[in-house]
């Protein structure tokens, strides 16, 4: 037994991330379906260089990736951390410094991404100057986590902690290497690599960023908010640690899937297929040991919408890591690449995965964090099924246009001239962009239903104290 109280622990930057990651969820998923409507009207970009979809789109990426996906990541890991470790965290100071420089960060994509100011690299798009304020954001980041992990007074170290602590690590490898470059000017700089070495690194770096950012960080929340909500032990402790070493080593080898039929050297297109195929083992081995948390209180998912939001998060990764590795396979590529099959999958993993373990999480510690009762469980219920009709929308949508397009493309005469142009499959896909635009609206009505229902919580909503109990084993 310790003697912490929740005086003890550093929850001020937690709140902030918390708090910073509603803002930021709104604002990405505004722009995407900005962007989707976009590409129902093409016009809505009145004309205007900083509203066209090419400078938008990144911008999406960008402001839900890094700036929705990463403030959850950080409040997360900064209070699971303290929790599991019974400790403060390292540095008061170091944690704000990473506050204020993430967010900073943030602002100048939001200036630069519209002005047209981009390396060209997905995901890695903002420019040196930039990236090098990352770089000291994120070894602070690591200094903040491993140094509150030095200082642990609990000898065991979670699970939770290793997945945090392996996206911490890679994620720092990761943009270094894939951001080295050459400045030309304070706007301009041009990568060291060049031809295919450069595109095997940028998608080293672009599917490890699916792999740690989007996935390893989120499997960290999953292991410690989904036992707390269902109030219920993780399974299998001992799945979730071979989880955990056969995931990382994994993950890292699949890049190449992305350079299917390049000049990428076919071995190497092969070695990302194989690892993406034997991938499916540990990420389900991972989505089982989750849902079955749930043993003996299954109940509990009629009347518990957080959790609903935690479990059925778990199920879209379960789904989207088994349709990656089918679309890592080439010939299953050769029809996937370049369609919309490709972003119904993204979103399976973002809106489903990515977005409804952060929600969950953040509905889970807003009002423990400010000691409030939530406003009200009905807004978090229809915010659920708000999302989940979005995302069946969405996928659903980008599915079917994203098949028949692949399958529009290839069609051939007798002859071997092709049967449909260009256009043809462009005009068949307008239903399906209608039917994802009325889906992300949904998806980003529910985020609206979230703030105002959060914003009740922390000012009115009745005070409760020692909802974070002073001495808890994790
Ligand atoms: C209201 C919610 C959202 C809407 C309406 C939306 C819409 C879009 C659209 C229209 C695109 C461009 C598709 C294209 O180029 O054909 C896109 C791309 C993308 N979005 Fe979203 N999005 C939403 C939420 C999210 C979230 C929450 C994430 C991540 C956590 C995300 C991650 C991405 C990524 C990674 C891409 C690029 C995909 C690729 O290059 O293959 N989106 N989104
Ligand atoms: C076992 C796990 C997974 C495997 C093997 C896998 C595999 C793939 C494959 C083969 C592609 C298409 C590449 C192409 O044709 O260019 C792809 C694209 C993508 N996947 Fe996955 N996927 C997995 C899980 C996930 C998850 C959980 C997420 C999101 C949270 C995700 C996000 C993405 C994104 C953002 C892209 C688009 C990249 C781009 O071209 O911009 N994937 N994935």
């Amino acid at each position: 037994m310790t003697t912490e109280t929740p005086q003890t622990y550093n929850f001020n930057v937690v709140k902030q991330f918390a708090v910073m990651t509603v803002v930021w969820g709104i604002v990405g998923m505004l722009v995407g379906v900005v962007i989707a409507a976009q590409l129902v009207w093409p016009q809505l970009n009145f004309d205007t260089p900083w509203l066209t979809f090419g400078r938008l789109r990144p911008l999406h990426t960008n402001a839900v990736v890094f700036a929705f996906g990463g403030c959850a990541l950080f409040a997360t890991s900064y209070y699971v951390v303290q929790r599991t470790c019974h400790v403060r965290l390292f540095s008061d100071k170091l944690a704000a410094f990473t506050f204020w420089g993430w967010q900073l960060v943030i602002l100048l994509a939001a200036i630069t991404l519209p002005m047209g100011l981009t390396t060209t690299k997905e995901y890695a798009e903002l420019e040196w100057p930039i990236d090098i304020l990352i770089a000291v954001v994120w070894v602070s980041y690591a200094v903040v986590f491993f140094g509150t992990i030095m200082k642990r007074k609990i000898k065991h170290i979670y699970v939770a902690n290793w997945f945090f602590g392996s996206f911490i690590l890679t994620v720092a490898i990761l943009h270094i290497f894939n951001n080295l470059e050459y400045p030309v000017g304070w706007f301009k700089s041009y990568s060291i690599y060049a031809g295919v070495q450069d595109a095997m690194i940028q998608w080293w770096y672009g599917h490890n960023a699916v792999g740690f950012f989007l996935t390893a960080g989120f499997l960290g929340i999953m292991y410690y908010f989904i036992p707390k909500q269902a109030e219920r032990p993780v399974y299998s402790y001992r799945l979730s640690v071979v989880h955990f070493w056969a995931l990382i080593f994994t993950y890292i080898w699949a890049g190449p899937h992305h350079l299917h039929y390049t000049a990428l050297p076919d071995w190497a297109q092969s070695i990302g297929m194989v690892f993406s195929l034997i991938l499916l083992a540990p990420s389900w081995g991972g989505m089982i040991n989750g849902i079955m948390t749930l043993s003996g209180a299954w109940h509990k998912l009629r009347t518990d919408p957080i959790l609903k939001f935690l479990v059925v998060s778990v199920s879209f990764y379960g789904m989207s890591t088994f349709e990656g590795p089918m679309m890592s396979i080439k010939t299953v590529n050769s029809l996937s690449h370049f369609t919309d099959w490709t972003i119904g999958h993204v979103h399976s993993g973002a809106l489903g995965w990515v977005g409804m373990i952060s929600i969950g999480a953040m509905y889970y510690l807003i009002p423990r964090l400010f000691g409030r009762e939530i406003y009200s469980v009905k807004l978090i219920e229809m915010h659920f099924w708000m999302a989940t009709i979005g995302i069946v929308f969405y996928i659903t949508a980008m599915w079917v246009s994203g098949i028949m397009q692949g399958l529009m493309w290839r069609a051939v005469n007798e002859d071997g001239t092709l049967i449909y142009n260009f256009i043809e499959t462009v005009q068949a896909m307008h239903p399906y962009y209608m039917i994802r635009l009325l889906g992300g609206l949904i998806y980003l009505g529910g985020m609206f239903v979230m703030a105002y229902n959060l914003f009740r919580t922390v000012y009115g909503a009745k005070q409760v104290e020692a909802l974070i109990p002073a001495v808890s084993h994790r």
